[in-house]
């Protein structure tokens, strides 16, 4: 990866920064707080105006929050042959267009999720008319270094992409918490309910990554015919109970990943 510009590196900017370091010949760095273990290939400055005048970068990195982007991004328009990799949720193609006053600036659109922070994320993408080949591969490459990559044609499926990854962690945390309730209310102590909840996520987790194994077989191959689990699955996968809960929750988080983005 050639030269890159990241703006605001934050919890997510500063994940980005960790997975390109390595691999970039330069990156310039704008963050007003400060960045710290800043690596040798990176130039770190507090606003655009102290960007190198003859830096001219391949790809821009948008890291900022969503509320900042009218503010912050008119002063990188002037990067019309960057391809422009946004991960502002809610933050639309056309928007972020108009907010660099270019209708043919290329510019992805991405939804990570906060494994991505360690490694670990599930991001989506989706390129406007304007990406060239070689910008979706450069962008590819940039977001890959988070974890998995997958790209939509269609920008309306980032909101369900939303409702499924780009949520999904925090499903994955309040089912920890309702396991270490439920665990608290069968008589274990606050700590071990808290802790056998935790270590069971994060093992199964880590079998599911390991596993050439659907979710349905690993399932299946834990629930015997009238074992405990089954006797659990029969009230979770009832009518009405978790997959229709799941998906009137998921439903409600892409209807307002569609409210927060119109
Ligand atoms: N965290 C997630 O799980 C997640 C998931 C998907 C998408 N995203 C998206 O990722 C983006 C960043 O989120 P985050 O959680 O990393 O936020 P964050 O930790 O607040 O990072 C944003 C950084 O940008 C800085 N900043 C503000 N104004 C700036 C400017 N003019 N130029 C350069 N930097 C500036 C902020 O400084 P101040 O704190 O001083 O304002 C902050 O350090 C957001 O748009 C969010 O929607 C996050």
């Amino acid at each position: 990866m050639a030269k890159l510009l990241l703006v605001g590196c934050g919890k997510m900017g500063s994940a980005i920064l960790c997975g390109v370091a390595p691999s970039t010949e330069h990156i310039v760095v704008v963050e007003p707080n400060g960045v710290d273990d800043v690596p040798l290939n990176v130039t770190l400055v507090s606003s655009a105006e102290e960007i190198p005048p003859s830096f001219d970068p391949d790809a821009v990195i948008v890291a900022v929050k969503p509320q900042v982007i009218p503010k912050v991004l008119p002063a990188y328009a002037r990067f019309k042959s960057s391809v422009f990799l946004s991960i502002a949720a809610g933050q639309t193609l056309l928007r972020l267009s108009e907010v660099l006053g270019n209708p043919a600036q290329s510019i992805v659109r991405a939804m990570p999720n906060l494994p991505a922070s360690i490694g670990k994320g599930m991001t989506v993408a989706v390129a406007n008319k304007s990406v060239t080949s070689l910008q979706l591969a450069l962008c590819e490459k940039i977001l890959r270094t988070a974890g998995e990559v997958a790209w939509v044609d269609d920008e309306a499926l980032i909101d369900p992409v939303t409702a499924v990854s780009g949520s999904g962690p925090a499903y994955i945390f309040a089912l920890v918490e309702a396991m270490a309730r439920a665990g608290e209310r069968l008589g274990l102590s606050a700590e071990l309910a808290s802790k056998l909840a935790r270590q069971t996520i994060i093992g199964s987790g880590a079998l599911l990554a390991q596993s050439e194994q659907s979710a349905t077989a690993l399932r299946q191959a834990v629930t015997s015919p009238g074992g405990t689990t089954e006797a659990a699955l029969k009230i979770l996968l009832a009518e009405k109970a978790l997959p229709d809960l799941m998906l009137d929750a998921m439903q409600a988080a892409s209807a307002r990943a569609k409210e927060l983005s119109s």
